[in-house]
């Protein structure tokens, strides 16, 4: 199948989020913690929050519902004083009629590339249960450092979040 990788433009933000909306429900976690207007500012405004690429087929091999816009992915800088440099990938997704072509390899490639570029490793998480994509991973060389490492993975938000925040010492 033809496709290519290429970042995208303001005009693909409707195809970009589109498939943000169906990779939460292959999560099971329809409810989206941000809105479409915050990931659109944050993917372009002067200064990115977020990179993100996108794999686009030609009109000939278009989806079932007319789709050319088939994968993404979105990815963030990030900083270990271990290894230096990463960047941190958040959403993979390739659509499920364009899966086993290739697609997820190219776009993980593209990620590493890109990577490289700006001398990164390649960090990310993923669900427990999500073997597929775990698998997926490994079989492209990754480490799974919970396993190697034992790693945890921790957030703080919400409530914990402000609690602390409203702990921290007023600066000087
Ligand atoms: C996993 C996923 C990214 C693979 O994308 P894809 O386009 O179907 O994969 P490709 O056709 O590019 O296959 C790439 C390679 O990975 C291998 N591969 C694909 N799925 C695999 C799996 N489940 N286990 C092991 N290897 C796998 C292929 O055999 C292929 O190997 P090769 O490079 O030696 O030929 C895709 O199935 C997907 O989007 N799954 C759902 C994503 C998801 O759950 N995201 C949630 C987390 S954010």
């Amino acid at each position: 199948m033809d496709f290519r990788i290429r970042p995208p433009k303001p005009d693909d933000f409707k195809d970009v989020f589109r498939m943000v909306t169906e990779l939460s429900l292959l999560e099971k976690s329809p409810d989206l913690q941000i809105s479409r207007e915050e990931l659109k500012q944050d993917l372009f405004c002067e200064t990115p929050f977020l990179q993100c690429l996108i794999a686009e087929v030609p009109a000939y091999c278009k989806t079932w519902e007319g789709q050319t816009t088939v994968a993404y992915t979105l990815f963030t800088n990030a900083y270990c004083t271990w290894n230096g440099r990463a960047v941190y990938l958040g959403d993979f997704y390739v659509m499920p009629e364009c899966r086993g072509k290739g697609v997820g390899r190219a776009l993980l490639s593209t990620v590493a590339k890109v990577g490289k570029e700006q001398h990164c490793a390649i960090m990310l998480t993923e669900m427990r249960g999500n073997t597929p994509l775990i698998d997926f991973y490994i079989a492209k060389g990754g480490e799974d450092l919970t396993v190697t490492e034992r790693r945890h993975f921790l957030r703080f938000d919400g409530d914990a979040l402000d609690k602390l925040a409203q702990e921290a010492p007023q600066c000087t």
